[in-house]
């Protein structure tokens, strides 16, 4: 072989043939026996197209944020339909991101101080709401609703105070929460929305007469693509807005709090490298080297994106099985809704469902524990709805003491029905590698469930 381009592309292609075999000799989807295997909650869908791009990015062996990363984090805009997208190295990251950005000087008075209040949810994933913490701002927990899993919208109203300044929630595994009734309430207070959009890539909330993706319709929105959700790449994440000083704001935080936004290996791309006045500096230091914010390195890494592009091309797919496999279970599962309170998708939403969530009715004949404990024994595998109530974790231990640093909003100042949540709800999967002799076994599963009870 010839060390030419053309050479390259030759043993390039060789390689790729050979990782094909391998994945279709040591990968390729092994049938789930149903009773014998785990039916779990979410897994990797894939095939070769991932290990390919993984083998080609290691043959490039540029290993930070390359090419791949640019192409995903376009492509990844294109199909939400917003103008830009930033990757980072996980959903927990990209949530730091879309708050940190909100505390930037570039924002003047509109910009989160500490001692600030941000409107939450206590039933959430802990990293919605750590960002709040850690900065010093006080997160204000509003109870949910059922069956929506969402923020009860009544309650916004008595959440608000002078110190209020954004809201940050997520859409409940894939369920929108009240876009239009969050939204107005912001715009009537000038507050700032986030929409952790880590569990929804794909849902859909008819708004201003049409049909948007969530987590574009508020400031900035994020994605997770840890394995079980609606897409992956290992570990990874993603911030998005349409505002072109909040991009600056959260690359220049990604990337070590740079003002410079060169891509990787690239310089002088503002063409005033050695001109600019910054800060106290001498003129014409290096923009390279200029830090307008306290930042991170969030960044994720070439073979994190080649494997994200790969799975872009078919988050179509996912998001239709998604919807497919928790329209069966809901139907399959109606006749038990005398023991649970089922799911329900938020009006006018389209939702691409993280999983399919059931609460154990106060009279049931049955707890949680027990229903879970079957279910897993006969190896369905189940989660819990994250936290439960985050305030009842260990982390609060300290902040419940003194009852400082956090204010709760909810009938009698308690969360009833995100105690509720924590006490009597789990869920189970609708990921796109079930097959109908998944589904059909779980359903077969809850039926000898009941005619034991
Ligand atoms: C709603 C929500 N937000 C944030 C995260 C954090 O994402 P990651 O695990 O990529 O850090 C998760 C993780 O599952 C999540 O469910």
């Amino acid at each position: 072989m010839k060390k030419t381009r053309i050479g390259r592309t030759k043993l390039k292609k060789e390689i790729f043939k050979k990782v094909k075999d391998y994945y279709n000799l040591f990968h390729k989807q092994k049938r789930v026996v149903p009773g014998v295997d785990y039916i779990n909650y979410g897994g990797r869908v894939y095939n070769e197209e991932e290990m390919i791009n993984i083998v080609d990015s290691a043959l490039d062996f540029w290993l930070t944020s390359g090419k791949y990363c640019s192409e995903f984090e376009k492509r990844l805009a294109r199909f939400l339909k917003i103008k830009y997208c930033t990757l980072t190295n996980s959903g927990s990251s990209a949530n730091l991101l879309a708050f940190m950005a909100l505390t930037s000087h570039k924002l003047g008075e509109r910009r989160i101080k500490p001692g600030d209040e941000v409107i939450t949810v206590a039933a959430s994933f802990p990293t919605t709401v750590t960002p709040v913490i850690q900065y010093g701002a006080i997160p204000v927990f509003v109870d949910v609703q059922l069956p929506s899993y969402n923020i009860d919208c009544s309650l916004l109203e008595k959440a608000v105070s002078g110190k209020t300044k954004a809201v940050m929630l997520a859409h409940t595994l894939g369920n929108p929460f009240n876009i239009k009734k969050v939204k107005k309430f912001c715009g009537k207070y000038g507050l700032w929305l986030i929409e952790d959009n880590c569990d929804a890539l794909g849902s859909r909330y008819f708004y201003k007469k049409k049909w948007i993706y969530t987590g574009t319709i508020g400031d900035i929105g994020t994605s997770s693509f840890y394995p079980p959700h609606h897409m992956t790449m290992g570990e990874g994440g993603a911030v998005y807005t349409n505002d072109s000083l909040l991009k600056r704001i959260i690359d220049s935080l990604r990337d070590w709090g740079r003002d410079c936004w060169c891509q990787s290996g690239k310089d002088n791309t503002c063409g005033r490298r050695f001109t600019g006045k910054f800060g106290q500096l001498p003129l014409g230091y290096d923009h390279k080297y200029v830090y307008s914010h306290f930042g991170y390195n969030l960044r994720a890494t070439e073979m994190q994106a080649a494997v994200g592009v790969a799975q872009l091309g078919k988050l179509p797919h996912f998001v239709k099985a998604r919807k497919k496999n928790w329209r069966f279970l809901r139907e399959k599962l109606e006749e038990y809704s005398k023991y649970f309170i089922l799911p329900e998708p938020e009006r006018n939403s389209d939702p691409s469902w993280f999983g399919f969530l059931l609460t154990v009715k106060e009279k049931a004949g049955f707890s949680r524990n027990d229903i879970v404990k079957y279910l897993e024994a006969n190896k369905i595998q189940t989660r819990m709805l994250f936290a439960g109530n985050l305030i009842k974790h260990p982390c609060f231990n300290e902040m419940r003491k003194t009852g400082k640093k956090f204010k709760v909003v909810g009938k009698g100042r308690k969360l009833p029905i995100t105690d509720s949540i924590t006490n009597n709800t789990f869920w189970i999967g609708v990921y796109p590698g079930m097959t109908k002799e998944m589904l059909d076994y779980i359903i077969n599963s809850f039926e000898l469930f009941f005619q034991k009870l």
